[in-house]
């Protein structure tokens, strides 16, 4: 069994004496993985990302069953930050802004370029490593070319795709020029199965796939049998099918709730609870600083809350951790100082000598999240788009006295979440506000109950039968 990503579980440092340091990473993946035993046979095969990682690569340093891949930095760097992070990111998420996004110009060919070369790396290491017959679990927008390349090259193996984003409706993939829709379904339907994290997602997919070469292609949706793409020969027979597949991931509970009880979560709470001041209320929010998260929205939302109810001004706290995250594209750079700067500007509007209203930090500290976690009283998690959203999952797991969750209605975990949650339109921002007083004057009893049914909900499928399931729905 073989699993491909761009981000792998480990990354390297090079140390000041020049040796190298390893960091193991989190996320679902990687608890879905190692929970299946050292025993497996499996490899895991990624990209270098850092120079740690290159020269990790070059002195032939490196973990049993990961492969690291040596892409050049620049056709990694086109390929990364110029297309699976400017405009597949983008187009599924539905971030782009007219009249100024996007442009399919020049340069964005000469990304392209760099993203086939790319994906056909991952296609010919995995193609070299794989047994006759071997299950290959292929992540995410960055590797959509992949599931294509493979066959061609391997068609004994067992391919599977797997989505950890939203998918874009027909009307905005539309936005894609015609080849390069045609080039990522080619991709993604050299696939047997590509799978998704909500039905949501995986519809929006079959429907880009309706219509956009109905000699190829054909979207089926038979009752009392998996959802299936057709590929057709002549328009008419059935040549081959890729399966349609979703699998929910859920929030590692055992994980979660013995890492939230070390000494060094102790110590941040203890911390925060100075930051936050005696007998305050504390909405929390936690997220990557990422556009998508409408960290910006949600700081308008809170300013409103305290302009709509003055009553909680010096009784509530709103504690942000927004982590910098691909900071080599311009528009998360200007997104992390808007966020700064509005907090800043909450703070010098309503801040007083005793009561700071908004506390934001920027530095990631995951024992810091998981404290903030444990006391908070209400958790606002609100993106614009959204796959899935752990932190949604998290809180509910972890929380110390029960804590309410607003959630956005166009998060993938609102399937699951939404009905003990109190929902909102993200965009709203006076409905946010509203949302955020309700949280906050729910009475505890409720509180208590809809955290636990949350808790239950949101730990119905742990990274490890996540992942087990896709690999026997691949191998079935
Ligand atoms: C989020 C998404 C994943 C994606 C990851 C990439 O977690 O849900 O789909 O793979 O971001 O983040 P990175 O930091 O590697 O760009």
């Amino acid at each position: 069994m073989l699993v491909a990503s761009n981000r792998g579980p480990v990354s390297y440092e090079v140390q000041e004496d020049g040796s190298l340091a390893a960091r193991r990473g989190g996320g679902g993946l990687v608890s879905g993985l190692s929970a299946i035993g050292p025993e497996a046979d499996a490899l895991w095969v990624c990209s270098a990302l850092s120079d740690g990682d290159r020269e990790a690569v070059r002195r032939g340093v490196g973990e049993d069953g990961v492969r690291m891949l040596d892409i050049p930095a620049d056709v990694h760097a086109d390929a990364y930050n110029g297309i699976a992070n400017s405009v597949l990111w983008f187009v599924h998420h539905m971030l782009y802004q007219t009249p100024l996004e996007p442009v399919f110009d020049a340069e964005f060919r000469r990304q392209w370029a760099s993203y086939e070369t790319y994906n056909r790396a991952f296609a010919e290491a995995l193609a070299h490593e794989a047994a006759e017959g071997a299950a290959v679990l292929v992540q995410d927008y960055h590797l959509c070319l992949v599931p294509g390349m493979l066959r061609e090259l391997r068609p004994d193996l067992r391919i599977g795709h797997f989505s950890h984003t939203p998918w874009a409706p027909p009307d905005y993939f539309r936005i894609l020029p015609d080849d390069i829709q045609a080039r990522l379904m080619e991709g993604m339907l050299g696939a047997d199965r590509v799978a998704f994290l909500t039905w949501r997602w995986a519809t929006a997919f079959q429907n880009c796939v309706q219509g956009l070469d109905p000699d190829r292609w054909e979207s089926t949706w038979p009752s009392g049998a998996p959802r299936a793409i057709e590929h057709l020969h002549d328009g008419r027979r059935i040549t081959r099918k890729t399966f349609i597949g979703v699998h929910g991931l859920g929030a590692d509970a055992e994980f979660l709730q013995a890492r939230s009880h070390q000494a060094d979560v102790e110590e941040r709470m203890a911390a925060l609870r100075e930051e936050i001041g005696e007998g305050r209320k504390t909405v929390v929010r936690v997220d990557r600083t990422e556009l998508s998260k409408n960290i910006v929205r949600g700081l308008l939302a809170y300013r409103q809350l305290l302009d709509d109810h003055p009553e909680w001004r010096e009784r509530v706290v709103h504690v942000a951790f927004a982590y910098p995250s691909r900071q080599d594209l311009a528009v998360y750079r200007e997104y992390t100082a808007e966020v700064q700067r509005l907090a800043e500007e909450i703070n010098s509007q309503y801040g007083t000598p005793g009561w700071t209203p908004v506390v934001l930090h920027v530095k990631d500290d995951f024992a810091r999240s998981l404290a903030a976690y444990r006391l908070a009283d209400v958790a606002l998690v609100n993106p614009i788009r959204d796959g899935m959203n752990l932190v949604a999952k998290e809180v509910p797991v972890v929380s110390d006295h029960g804590c309410v969750l607003v959630l956005s209605r166009e998060a993938g975990a609102y399937q699951e979440l939404g009905k003990d949650a109190i929902t909102v339109n993200p965009y709203d921002v006076v409905g946010t506000a509203g949302a955020l007083h309700e949280a906050l004057t729910m009475p505890v009893e409720e509180r208590a109950e809809r955290t636990k049914r949350l808790a239950a909900a949101a730990t119905a499928l742990p990274p490890a039968q996540w992942f087990l399931d896709q690999l026997e729905a691949l191998r079935s």
